[in-house]
């Protein structure tokens, strides 16, 4: 097989249908007019499946504030603002304006900017400079830069805090031996460290393209 073929579908493609149909939310235009947008522009929202999961995770931990690496126009902001309540802070990154000027447009129309903060540049850079010690910490940046990621929130987050992180099944990339592609590399040193690293307690969820969920303990 040559170097990065191997594409492959984490679920049944019928059974993925299903699930999607289920977890979309039919009578919430701001979420179901972000999803058609992914679709049209074939950008990589995490989508209603993912978005669930988000949702279940952010209620169980009482999380009250939350910083995303990797926001885009803010889909997964939205999910992470509404789970917490008003009560929250989301902190939003991404290095396109343009992103950053559709997420206030759809966080307003939702009614929870004011959940929102929003940061310039790189994700992780501004993480490092927030000094903010979320409850989640979200990564869905550049695949390259999760171990960086990794190196950046380690010890600066609380036991009880959660690490979600997604795409860690990488389109299947991640059993192909041979794929050198910087970001799969990036996607397996990251599993290769928080799997790792004693004081994080992982699991890795094959929901849409695999989302790792790390509890830390100590
Ligand atoms: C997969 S998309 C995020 C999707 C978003 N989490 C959602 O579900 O709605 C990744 C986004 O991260 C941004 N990005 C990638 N690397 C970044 C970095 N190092 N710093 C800030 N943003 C970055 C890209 O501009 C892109 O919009």
């Amino acid at each position: 097989m040559a170097d990065g073929m191997i594409r492959m579908d984490i679920i049944n493609p019928y059974i993925d249908a299903y699930l999607t149909q289920l977890a979309v939310s039919k009578d919430d235009e701001v979420l179901l007019e972000m999803e058609a947008v992914g679709i049209e522009k074939d950008f990589p929202i995490v989508g209603p499946q993912v978005g669930r999961l988000l949702q279940v995770l952010t209620l169980l931990s009482r999380a009250k504030t939350v910083f995303e690496l990797g926001s885009g126009y803010g889909y997964s902001t939205l999910w992470f603002a509404r789970a917490m309540g008003p009560e929250g802070v989301v902190h939003h990154t991404d290095l396109s304006g343009e992103n950053r000027t559709k997420a206030r447009e759809y966080l307003t129309c939702a009614g929870v900017i004011d959940r929102v903060r929003f940061h310039e540049g790189d994700a992780v850079e501004a993480f490092k400079k927030s000094g903010v010690t979320p409850d989640i910490l979200f990564m869905d940046i550049d695949k390259e830069q999760y171990p960086a990621g990794y190196e950046a929130f380690k010890d600066r987050l609380n036991p009880g805090a959660l690490v979600i992180v997604d795409n860690l099944l990488w389109d299947g990339r991640v059993i192909d031996m041979k794929n050198t592609e910087k970001s799969t590399l990036g996607v397996k040193r990251y599993t290769d460290l928080i799997l790792a690293d004693k004081r994080f307690v992982t699991t890795i969820v094959p929901v849409r393209d695999g989302v790792a969920v790390s509890l830390k303990t100590s």
